[in-house]
């Protein structure tokens, strides 16, 4: 049983991911946080609470993970969305707003905790060990280290969806979305020691799902399914134009390390390197490209060094996906 606390920024590939952390048997959700990424905080945090009620969780349950907005902007202070509303729609999940017109959920949410509050508690607090997964900007998190370096060594692991490392970025020529968003963050947590695994676009584009990969999903009518058909139908629409593909297909970037996160024997058919990875966060044309230093690692800069995903078993984690989602 993995307990997890998860920051994210909802997102349609994030969506896919906080549904499958939340219906699995696997693990237990101590916190969600949400971060500015794809969508402004406070929109990703009631993002987050739509799928609690499309889940059927009920809000006002003592035992619900409990949820806090994180930070509204990046460290620099600075925020484009012109790509995110393109990739996730302007509601962060695909345009499917009347999918959730019943639930009647404020526009405007206030949560209980600061998120970067509820990050450092639940792990000082815990009794088990706690792995961190972060499906977006590491902004939150760099501010927890530094409020609270000891929460370094008291992390069980950081699964990280971020940094493009052998292949190109999908923001600019060398940099991925969520450390192109907050490269001084990222630098934070790269060097800090974190015992981090990082679930690159190396990994996470490598392979990508069809309408054919879910049938199954889609031919089921609940709330839930209903939802996952609709907003990946708008995601697999915009990365065929964006990527040239001939036909609808996408990338489960955030479900992909969620997947690796909960299930060990998803996790066994991963192949790894190791390598000292450094953020680039002046540069004009690489900012936010995740460098890593792939000549022969001396052993005293084993420390700190980053195990780095590049493959996976991806029909396994179809097969992964499907089971949890209609479970
Ligand atoms: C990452 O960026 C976002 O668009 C996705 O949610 C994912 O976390 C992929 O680059
Ligand atoms: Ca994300």
């Amino acid at each position: 049983m993995e307990n997890i606390i998860l920051d994210c920024d909802p997102g349609i590939d994030d969506a896919i991911a906080i549904i499958l952390a939340l219906k699995s048997k696997n693990c237990k959700i101590k916190a969600i946080t949400t971060v500015t990424g794809n969508t402004y905080s406070e929109v990703g945090t009631r993002n987050v609470i739509k799928l609690f009620y499309l889940l059927g969780i009920d809000w006002f349950a003592i035992e619900r993970p409990p949820i806090a907005e994180g930070s509204k902007l990046p460290l620099s202070g600075r925020m484009n969305f012109a790509g995110s509303k393109q990739v996730h729609g302007l509601d962060g999940f695909g345009n499917t707003e009347d999918l959730f017109d019943e639930y009647k959920i404020p526009k405007k949410i206030q949560t209980e905790y600061d998120a970067m509050d509820l990050i450092d508690s639940t792990v000082s607090e815990s009794e088990e060990p706690i792995t961190l997964v972060t499906l977006g900007p590491l902004t939150n998190i760099a501010r927890v280290i530094e409020k609270d370096p000891s929460i370094i060594r008291k992390l069980k692991k950081v699964i990280i969806m971020g940094g493009a490392i052998e292949v190109p970025g999908n923001v600019s020529p060398g940099a991925e979305f969520n450390i192109y968003t907050d490269p001084e963050a990222a630098r934070t947590i790269f060097l800090s020691g974190l015992p981090i695994l990082l679930v690159p676009l190396d990994v996470t584009k490598r392979y990508t799902l069809t309408k054919n990969d879910i049938s199954e999903i889609i031919d089921v009518d609940s709330p839930v399914t209903n939802f996952i058909n609709k907003a990946l139908s708008y995601y697999m629409r915009i990365t065929r134009i964006r990527e040239g593909f001939e036909e609808d297909a996408c990338f489960l970037h955030d479900a992909l390390a969620m997947g690796i996160a909960i299930d060990e024997r998803l996790r066994k058919t991963i192949k790894t390197k190791r390598y000292f990875v450094d953020v680039e966060t002046k540069g004009l044309l690489s900012s936010g490209q995740t460098i890593a230093d792939r000549r022969r690692v001396p052993e005293f800069k084993e420390y700190g060094a980053t195990d780095i995903c590049l493959d996976i078993d991806f029909p396994k984690f179809v097969k992964f996906l499907t089971r949890i989602i209609l479970d």
